[in-house]
Parts: C-alpha cells; structure tokens; sequence
C-alpha cells in the first residue's frame, strides 16, 4: 500500500507464516525427471510428503527409488522439475526447462532433511557421542555444550546412553542403526529419510523400528522410507508409492496398494514379493 505522496506505508502484517508452513508439504516434488546419459531414469515423478505422514516408496529393482532417494537429498539432481522444502524453492525452472539449484536454497533445503543410510554410513574413527554431535556443531553451527546435552538425551531415548563413548565397530548392526538415527535427529529434521532402514534387523528390532517412525511422525516429522519389506511398508506407513520404471504408478493408502493393488505392474510386483 502506498501513501498520498507515494513513499510505502509500514503497515504491519499478520503473521502467517506459520499457518501456511503448516499447510505446505514438508517435502515436493513435480514433474521430477533424471536421465543418466540416454537413459531417463526418472520419468516425470510428482510426489510429496506432509507433515507428520509416514510414505513409503516400493518397487522393483531398478525402478528408481535410490535415485529418487539421492536426488531428495542433495546428493544428486534433478534434470528437471519444481522441488521443494516447505518454503524453500529448491529447484527453478530455466528457459529451456532444465532445473536449476539455487546455492542459498540448497543450503536452506539442507537444514530440513536426514536421512539414514542403508549402511549406517557412521564415521568409523568417532565415538558415538561424536558420530551424533558432529554435524549440528560443525554444519549448522550450534553450541556445543548445548548439542552435547541433546545427544545424550537422544541417545537415552534410543536406549543407547550407556555406548556413547564406543566406536562403531564396538557394537551390533541395530546399535549402529540407532546411532545412525541419533545422528540424523540431532539435526532436528523436519523430513526424515529411511534408505532400507529394516533389511537385516531382528523382528524385535523392527518392532522398536516401527514405533519409533510412529512416534516421530507423531511429533509432525514427515517420514519418507524407501523398502523392499512389504509387511513393514504396510504397517508403518500412511501412504505407499509404487515405482515402476521411472514413474510412480500406483499410490494410496496401504490397505489399497499392498492389500488391493489395481494396476497390473504392481499385482505382479507384490506377488512375487510374496514369495
Ligand atoms: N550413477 C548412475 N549412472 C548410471 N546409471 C545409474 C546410476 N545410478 C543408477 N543408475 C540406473 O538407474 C536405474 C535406477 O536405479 P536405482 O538405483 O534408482 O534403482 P532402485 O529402484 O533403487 O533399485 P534397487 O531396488 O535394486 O535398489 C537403474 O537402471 C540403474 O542402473
Ligand atoms: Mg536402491
């Protein structure tokens, strides 16, 4: 609004900001593609995740979850396609219609995921405490004494206090795991991403696994899981994606695509899943 003579008028706003951050997808994505050299692996994906929804994404081998996963996360690009955390534009669109990253977004973007890595990927040479401390100190630059605090606590939640000073190679596979989350909630995430978080766990650990998602999606995180175990897809999730070839096919809740899938590519899919 201007005044009479022109100059702007410092009319306070309201604040709506948090309001419309609520009704913004944590995570988005449309119209999503990724070649590697002839071969167009992504095939013009829309997809998103809101707050507080666990998502997982099936499919068969090659279909391109990894590279959905990787481009998630900044560890690769999308060739083309709107992307988005919350407020944050990851992605523009230039003239020829290739995706451009915007250096201060990804940055931004960066601060608003975690994930967990199939293989943990933990620093070998740290201590637990280290492995989880690590990057809220060195990455976002927050107080040390303070990040400490929060580690142990998480730790604690994840019943992993008393190994806080081992090194990786000291404990189990699913100790590692619960490092590996630690690590990634140390960041205060508010998406939260899961590369075959259960292959390779006990049922008791799956279990854990399973309520843990639930209570941090519960806590509003938005969760996205990448798996290959139908039965935990199933019970975890609030929405599943099939993935076939480049391109989501099939998408709902678990009861529609796992219990009664309609298109043909993901009946074949699942029942050889079965097997
Ligand atoms: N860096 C790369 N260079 C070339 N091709 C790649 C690269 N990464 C993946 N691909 C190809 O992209 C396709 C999708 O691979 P991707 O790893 O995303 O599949 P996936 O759905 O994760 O499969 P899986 O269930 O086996 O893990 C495959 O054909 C794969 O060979
Ligand atoms: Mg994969």
């Amino acid at each position: 609004m201007t005044s009479a003579k022109g100059s702007k008028m410092q009319i306070p706003t309201p604040d709506v900001s948090l309001s419309t951050a609520l009704e913004l997808p944590a995570v988005f994505v449309r119209g999503a593609r990724k070649s590697f050299g002839d071969r167009e692996v992504l095939r013009g994906i829309d997809f998103q995740i809101n707050r507080g929804e666990v998502v997982s994404l099936i499919g068969p081998s090659g279909a391109g979850k990894t590279t959905l996963l990787r481009c998630l996360t900044l560890l690769d690009t999308f060739d083309a396609g709107q992307f988005a955390y919350g407020s944050t534009q990851v992605t523009r669109e230039a003239d020829d219609g290739r995706a451009t990253y915007d250096k201060d977004s990804v940055r931004r973007a960066r601060m608003q995921f975690g994930i967990v890595f199939q293989n943990y990927n933990l620093f070998p040479h740290y201590t637990v405490l280290k492995n989880v401390c690590d990057a809220p100190i060195v990455v976002q630059g927050r107080d040390p004494d303070r990040v400490e605090k929060e580690a142990r606590e998480l730790l604690e939640r994840l019943g992993m206090a008393e190994h806080a000073d081992k090194v990786p190679n000291q404990l189990s596979g699913g100790q590692q795991q619960r490092v590996a989350i630690a690590r990634a909630l140390a960041m205060k995430p508010k998406v939260l991403y899961f590369d075959e978080a259960t292959s390779a766990l006990d049922p008791k650990l799956t279990a854990d696994m399973h309520d843990l998602i639930r209570e941090l999606a519960g806590d509003g995180m938005a969760i996205g899981i990448v798996t290959h175990e139908m039965g935990f897809a199933r019970d975890v999730s609030d929405r599943v994606a099939f993935l076939f070839d480049g391109k989501i096919v099939e998408e709902g809740t678990p009861e529609e695509v796992i219990n009664n899938p309609t298109d043909e590519r993901t009946r074949a899919f699942l029942s050889k899943a079965e097997d």
